[in-house]
């Protein structure tokens, strides 16, 4: 029999490209579709290099339903897909607000309509644990309420996750798992990718292994006078080789039909981290020593969510694997290597 293709949209991006590994190594076939927009061609290299497989590439934008018809008409046996492709930074949503509904939505239609055309019914989508905003009980549940989006971002991950649900509440020939991720940090294990961001990160880890690095001088942490132990901000830190092994088994979940028609999980360690606790984490992993003074709360942070993962370890036996120590190894690994190729080019 042909081995069944998933469709990876955003596939050279982070969290995709170590999704296509551990698809790969599941023994699927997958064809990434990018337009680049925030990730390069040299990941297909690190991904053929852990596999020993070259994932198919397209270079194409979502916004183009014509070049996603194209796809499947080219790889016929496209079974289901994952969407990753997003914009996906909050503060530049704030201020192009209007970039990331096109970006964001757009392309979420136009795949669904196309799926549909193609008779590929299995969808996985990348939501976050932004659409819990503040919760008032923690460990945070599936069941929880989703608040007001509190930026044109996670407005667009609320929206896309209505759009799939109302598509296949009005009979749409489609099955969904929504994935709500929570702060997924570190790199592939033998370096060969990892999170590239685009810019100063907005995002704690990169911004710790950049200053560890020598890249940035200091690291601020925004705010101590948070209502947690010790003041700073709490968050569910996954590793993202264990977020990518959930969509193999989301897959896998929708592939064997064993799906109702749209399922939400969590996908966390059920642990929370505080930012000082992180900080001091990383200087006893790694022995280096991180500059670091408190600022101001950053604006729209949140004080404190971490997941209760329950549902996806029962239904989905899916777990978070890897510990801390090494999630923070792997980002100081992979933040290294970056020196060394830049030295090197
Ligand atoms: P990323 O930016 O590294 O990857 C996204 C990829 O999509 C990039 O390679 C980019 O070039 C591509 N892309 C963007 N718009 C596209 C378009 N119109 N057509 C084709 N390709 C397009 O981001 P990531 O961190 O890997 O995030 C992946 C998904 O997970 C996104 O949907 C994001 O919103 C979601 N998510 C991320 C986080 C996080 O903290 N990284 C947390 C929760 C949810
Ligand atoms: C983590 C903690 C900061 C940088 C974001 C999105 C969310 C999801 C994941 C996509 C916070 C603190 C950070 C720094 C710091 N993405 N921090 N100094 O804000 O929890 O979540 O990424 O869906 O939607 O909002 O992640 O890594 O930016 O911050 O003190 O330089 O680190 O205040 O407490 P966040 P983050």
């Amino acid at each position: 029999m042909e081995k069944p293709i998933i469709l990876v949209t955003g596939g050279t991006g982070y969290i995709g490209s170590h999704t296509v590994v551990e698809l790969q190594q599941s023994g699927f076939e997958t064809v990434i579709v990018d337009n680049l927009s925030n990730s390069t061609l040299d990941v297909v290299d690190g991904i053929t290099r852990i596999t020993h497989t070259k994932p198919h590439f397209e270079q194409i934008d979502c916004l183009d339903g014509q070049g996603l018809s194209d796809v499947f008409k080219k790889y016929q046996n496209i079974k289901a897909v994952i969407h990753f492709a997003a914009s996906k930074a909050v503060g530049e949503s704030v201020h192009k607000p209007l970039l990331y509904y096109r970006n964001n939505l757009l392309s979420l239609l136009n795949l669904i309509e196309t799926m549909m055309a193609h008779h590929a019914p299995h969808l996985v989508f990348s939501s976050s644990c932004t659409v819990y905003g503040q919760p008032d009980v923690l460990p945070v549940t599936e069941d929880a309420p989703v608040k007001p989006a509190t930026s044109p971002y996670g407005n667009t991950k609320q929206i896309g996750e209505e759009i799939i649900g109302d598509a296949i509440h009005s009979g749409a020939p489609l099955q969904s798992i929504l994935l709500r991720y929570f702060n997924p940090i570190g790199a592939h294990p033998s370096a060969e990718i990892g999170e590239l961001p685009n810019g100063v990160p907005q995002n704690l880890v990169p911004f710790i292994t950049q200053t560890a690095i020598g890249k940035r001088a200091q690291l601020s942490v925004f705010g101590n006078d948070y209502p947690t132990p010790d003041g700073s901000c709490i968050r569910d830190y996954i590793n993202v080789v264990d977020l990518a092994k959930a969509h193999v088994v989301a897959i896998k979940r929708l592939l064997a039909g064993e799906t109702g028609l749209v399922e939400t999980f969590n996908i966390g360690t059920g642990r929370g981290l505080s930012v000082l606790e992180l900080v001091n984490l990383f200087q006893q992993v790694t022995g280096v020593a991180l500059p670091y003074r408190i600022v101001a709360r950053r604006a729209g942070d949140i004080a404190q969510v971490w997941a209760d993962p329950t549902k996806a370890n029962t239904i989905l036996g899916w777990k978070a694997e890897t510990g801390i120590d090494d999630t923070l190894r792997s980002a100081w690994k992979w933040e290294q290597k970056q020196v060394i190729k830049k030295l090197r080019d």
